[in-house]
């Protein structure tokens, strides 16, 4: 297959290049004669259009099984087709907790052949000690997963021991840790020098706490959440309720000034969905992500934010920081996670064109920065702007972190 005219970032420099695509994997990026296009059985013209590498999203909570009625793997799935985002990491915060090997093991046989998108987990620490459990799956998931302060599931480590021992046995540590609970999980990776990645970073003074344990020369990384950057604590109502809670303004150009000079990582939404009936009745921790983050960090670009750094964080360096294997980027032997965006096309946001299970966004009324036009993995078009057209989402590999 091969993709014509599409407006990339090559080299740094933004370029016209033709893309071939074979076997789900780009073996050339070039500018290619008509004689050569003759040979070529499928050709897609992208009209000069933006692609991007598909954006990786390390931080969603599906809700399969358990809670399927809020989210499954094939609706998940296609709202990251719709949004562009070809990769997700699903949370353990499921039902039963990912915490065990075997229930690992269902969970993945259960995705098997239901996502238009490809796909992986994170492990979930137990406050039970579950070590011995992640020595078996360390190599097959993202991270283990520790709640360090409460949330959505119950989850919570408070115990030294079991905490130490869970670092001890993982691979790399991804936490849910507000405020202090970072500096916690800090001293914790320093003392068993561990990658550690904090999710959904929200306040200033958690960002400071970032850029200096980076100086220190430590492994830590940083993840900041689209609803941290657009929406603010003036805004709360009962919807937009979630762990970490919104913000002041000022945090929110904390986190901006993170991303720019490299502090913050990564984009995660923290795909959280929960049904409008469970927001409006009780105090529902949470909020969908997946649909929107790329349009509406498009807002943002060469404002805030400029292409190079959108693709950082929303692709390359979560495919880094977790060693998901062969994605993250356009480039020769790369798999062909790619997503087409229209930077002309500017659409307001509606909850009636939500594909999540849970039938809202907290961004409806909000014009987007871009819409995607279509979206591709492994050389398959799973979404065309339109339709939803391929369940080929596979588990992805990892490599040393
Ligand atoms: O708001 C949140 N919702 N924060 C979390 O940490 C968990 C999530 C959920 O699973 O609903
Ligand atoms: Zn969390
Ligand atoms: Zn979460």
């Amino acid at each position: 297959m091969l993709l014509k005219n599409c407006r990339v970032l090559y080299h740094g420099e933004e370029d016209i290049k033709d893309i071939l695509v074979e076997k789900g994997k780009i073996i050339k990026i070039y500018r290619c004669s008509e004689v050569e296009e003759l040979d070529i059985d499928e050709i897609v013209d992208m009209d000069g259009n933006w692609v991007l590498p598909g954006v990786i999203d390390v931080h969603t909570h599906m809700r399969d099984p358990g809670l399927s009625y809020k989210e499954d793997f094939e609706t998940g799935s296609k709202a990251c087709a719709k949004g562009g985002v070809t990769t997700f990491i699903d949370m353990p915060n499921t039902v039963p907790n990912t915490t065990t090997k075997e229930i690992l093991d269902a969970k993945e046989s259960n995705s098997k052949n239901r996502s238009y998108v490809d796909y992986g987990f994170h492990f979930g620490g137990s406050k039970l000690d579950n070590s011995e459990e992640i020595k078996k799956v360390r190599d097959r998931v993202a991270s283990t997963k520790i709640f360090l302060n409460m949330s959505t599931g119950d989850m919570l480590v408070e115990e030294e021991k079991v905490l130490e021992n869970l670092f001890k046995e993982s691979k790399i540590i991804s936490v849910h840790a507000e405020e202090e609970m970072v500096d916690k999980a800090i001293d914790l990776a320093r003392k068993f020098r561990k990658p550690l990645y904090l999710c959904h970073l929200s306040k200033k003074s958690e960002v400071e706490k970032l850029r200096a344990a980076k100086k220190e020369g430590l492994k830590i990384y940083g993840e900041v959440a689209p609803h941290h950057l657009f929406l603010d604590s003036s805004m709360a109502n009962s919807l937009l309720i979630m762990k970490p809670e919104l913000k002041s303004k000022e945090d929110n150009d904390a986190l901006w000034l993170g991303i720019e000079d490299g502090t913050i990582d990564t984009i995660g939404t923290d795909h959280a969905p929960h049904t409008l009936e469970e927001k409006n009745s009780k105090t529902t921790y949470g909020i969908p992500g997946v649909e929107n983050s790329l349009e509406m960090m498009l807002k943002e670009l060469n404002k805030k934010i400029d292409m190079k750094t959108l693709q950082k964080v929303m692709s390359e360096n979560p495919a880094k920081i977790f060693g998901i294997a062969g994605k993250g980027k356009i480039e020769v032997g790369y798999d062909a996670d790619l997503v087409v965006v229209d930077l002309n096309n500017k659409e307001i946001i509606k909850n009636e064109d939500v594909i999540s299970k849970c039938g809202w966004t907290p961004y409806s009324g909000i014009v987007g920065g871009g819409k995607v036009l279509l979206t591709m993995v492994r050389g398959h078009i799973v979404y065309d702007g339109k339709n939803f057209i391929e369940k080929i989402g596979e588990g992805v590999n990892y490599k040393n972190v």
